[in-house]
């Protein structure tokens, strides 16, 4: 899969409008070299194909909601920049990235360096779960791909799930990755439930998880919420 493409996705289902996704993209491929953002005090390095964090509201809005006690081991699942690692980084014992983009992988680990925590951070290149083996942790953070569109290129793989097979897969395997007393924080899209494809509700209680909503927040043609999740008692 290449890494640039001007031509615009096509959507998995009708019903969805990919405008704001096709503006999101835009954006990102106005960006041809490196560039530098700022998101709280946490410096970002950004390479093209790359997700940019500050080009929506969903990884900060998600980062405000994520409660890391000290000594607690984080995952941070689909990790793109590491902007999420690193804010967990700042209270976590230590964090472990992951994301299947070796141009993010880059990315998060210059990042790591730039902000003073590579001791704390481990970063690793890889589908979901794959790198990590039966590895366990206390708090598990995830903003995955959250479009029902096809991706072409790998920056779409940042944004587009066909059939949202991915949370799909993430959530079989979520589980047998937390310690006894871990929790999930995932930040999820309104629009699923515009599609037939199922819901975070419906993911958790096939998985054995249950959830709550912590945070909402609407944009002109969504809804994004934070569901924290724990293993169902
Ligand atoms: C919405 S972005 C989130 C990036 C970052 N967490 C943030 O908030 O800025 C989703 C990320 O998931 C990654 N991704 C997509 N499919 C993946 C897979 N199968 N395994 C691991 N990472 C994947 C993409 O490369 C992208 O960096």
């Amino acid at each position: 899969m290449s890494n640039r493409n001007t031509d615009f996705p096509e959507t998995a289902n009708p019903l969805i409008n990919l405008e704001p996704a096709q503006r999101l993209l835009q954006r990102h491929l106005e960006h041809n070299e490196s560039y530098e953002i700022e998101i709280d005090g946490i410096r970002l390095f950004m390479l093209p194909g790359v997700f940019c964090p500050a080009f929506t509201n969903t990884s900060k809005f998600l980062a405000n909601q994520v409660q890391v006690n000290a000594n607690e081991i984080v995952l941070d699942m689909f990790s793109g920049s590491g902007y999420l690692g690193i804010a967990a980084a700042a209270t976590a014992r230590d964090v472990v990235c992951i994301d299947h983009s070796p141009i993010a992988v880059e990315c998060a680990r210059r990042n790591a360096a730039l902000n003073n925590v590579t001791h704390k951070l481990e970063i690793y290149c890889g589908d979901l779960f794959e790198p990590i083996g039966q590895r366990r942790f206390d708090v598990i953070i995830a903003n995955p791909p959250l479009l029902p569109g096809y991706p072409k290129t790998l920056l779409e793989t940042a944004i587009f799930d066909p059939d949202f097979n991915l949370t799909q897969r993430f959530f079989r395997e979520v589980r047998h990755h937390l310690n006894p007393g871990g929790r999930i924080y995932l930040i999820y899209s309104n629009i699923i439930e515009m599609t037939s494809k199922g819901s975070v509700a419906q993911f958790c209680e096939e998985n054995g998880l249950s959830d709550r909503a912590i945070g909402q927040q609407s944009v002109d043609y969504e809804i994004y919420t934070v569901h924290l999740i724990y293993p169902a008692a």
